[in-house]
């Protein structure tokens, strides 16, 4: 894989074969497709074919390889879909999926890749997550779900502290409260239950034991027969250098995660992917599509904090640069059921997130980015909107640039030279991003 820059704008693949283009369509707005984009656009220039991308919506990363389309409902994207004759639709985000987009395309008789409705649940309900990981023996903290705040309350009575509250359904990541005392879970459950803080992803509360540790993510790709996982990463959450300050989408990823060891990944293999897919074989939740472990390392092993049925955002941007395989290809392969495995370069990868300043609060956008064309590794634009050929900020998360090294200080150092290129007002990114 080289390290330009996405392709450009109608840079038009010269064909040696008479094949019609390929015409894949991604659903999702962030920086997460837009590599996921750059990836099948990568591959089918290596192998000489003709790509068509389409987005939706996208963002002005994505137009520089394809169409973006702007359509709301789901009946729409499928009707799209149809009529434009889409051979793949990947899905990014767990909104749709959630509500049923797989399950709606095959009805169709359509090609996607994702869990259906039903495996969908494995991430938009914790509650059915942590039921699922204990029935099939797989390894995560002790819990207890609740669907009203008095007898949730009356058991925090009772329990140790920090212990952790978490809203059951999708809250985009904000759901998980961390509660030193009593007094901070009650009010965390008050918060969910009765002041809807997290709307109805708060009709059910999860509490669960804390665990101290560092903080693994394990991507996947599943055939319904079985899971074939990705190089680990490690997100940076935090806002702040240092791991401090509020919880983010996320301000940085490197991959292979530093910390992450062969013993844990034996121990992940152990104690939770196993089990996991037999848990999936056994009760009938079979899909084609990503499974993301958000693993816990602690003194006591490894433990599974989460699952999530998309690819990551931004260990998307991180790990896809090191994938080896064809993507295309991978993911026929996987709808079809059949075996493969995957291949990742030795190389390390450094992504930095670069954000509007204010982020995760309030914060300005409509900002030009400026030198964005004298980037030299791979950037993906997370939110950014073209308007009148500008590049402007849409978003918190505005820009992440990935540098590849052979060693983590290489892939950093050329991470941070290429996000010193590129200036919007007000922007702000880690300083400390590969430095652990
Ligand atoms: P989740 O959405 O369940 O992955 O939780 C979001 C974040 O909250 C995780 O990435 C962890 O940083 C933290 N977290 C979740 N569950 C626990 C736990 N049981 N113990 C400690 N930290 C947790
Ligand atoms: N980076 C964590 C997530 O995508 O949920």
């Amino acid at each position: 894989m080289d390290n330009s820059q996405p392709i450009t704008q109608n840079s038009q693949l010269t064909t040696h074969n008479s094949q019609p283009p390929t015409r894949i369509l991604v659903i999702g707005s962030g920086g997460r497709e837009h590599a996921i984009g750059w990836k099948f656009a990568e591959d089918f220039k290596k192998k000489n074919q003709e790509l068509e991308l389409f987005f939706i919506p996208g963002n002005a990363g994505t137009a520089q390889l394809g169409q973006n389309i702007s359509l709301k409902s789901l009946e729409e994207i499928r009707d799209f879909a149809k009529e434009e004759k889409i051979d793949l639709t990947f899905v990014g985000p767990e909104d749709e999926l959630s509500r049923g987009i797989v399950d709606m395309f095959k009805e169709a008789g359509m090609e996607i890749f994702g869990p259906d409705q039903k495996a969908a649940q494995l991430e938009a309900s914790k509650a059915f997550a942590k039921d699922f990981m204990q029935k099939n023996g797989v390894k995560t903290a002790r819990y207890k779900t609740f669907q009203g705040p008095m007898l949730a309350i009356e058991y925090l009575e009772s329990q140790e502290f920090p212990i952790v509250v978490k809203a059951s359904g999708l809250a985009a990541g904000k759901g998980v409260i961390i509660c030193q005392n009593f007094e901070e879970a009650k009010k965390a459950v008050l918060e969910i239950m009765e002041d809807k803080t997290f709307g109805e992803a708060g009709s059910e509360v999860v509490i669960e034991e804390y665990l101290e540790g560092f903080e693994a993510s394990i991507l996947s790709f599943f055939n319904g027969k079985e899971i074939v996982p990705f190089v680990s990463a490690k997100d940076h959450k935090k806002i702040g250098e240092g791991e401090v300050g509020l919880n983010t989408g996320g301000m940085g990823v490197l991959a292979p995660n530093p910390s992450f060891k062969r013993e844990h990944f034996d121990a992940f293999e152990t104690d939770i992917l196993q089990p996991t897919l037999k848990g999936l074989l056994e009760e009938n939740l079979l899909f084609s599509g990503v499974i993301f472990f958000g693993l816990m390392i602690t003194t006591k092993g490894v433990y599974l904090l989460e699952y999530n049925l998309r690819m990551g955002d931004p260990e998307t941007q991180a790990t896809l640069p090191l994938l080896e395989n064809d993507l295309y290809e991978i993911v026929k392969k996987s709808n079809r059921g059949e075996h493969f495995k995957l291949e990742f370069s030795n190389q390390q990868a450094c992504c930095v997130v670069m954000v509007s300043g204010g982020y995760p609060l309030n914060y300005e956008k409509g900002f030009e980015i400026r030198g964005l064309e004298n980037v030299q590794s791979p950037y993906f634009i997370a939110g950014a909107q073209l308007s009148d050929g500008k590049v402007l900020t849409s978003g918190g998360r505005v820009v992440n640039v990935v540098g590849i090294g052979g060693t983590m200080e290489v892939a950093r150092e050329i991470a941070y030279e290429n996000v010193k290129r590129i200036h919007f007002d007000y922007e702000y990114y880690r300083n400390d991003i590969g430095l652990d």
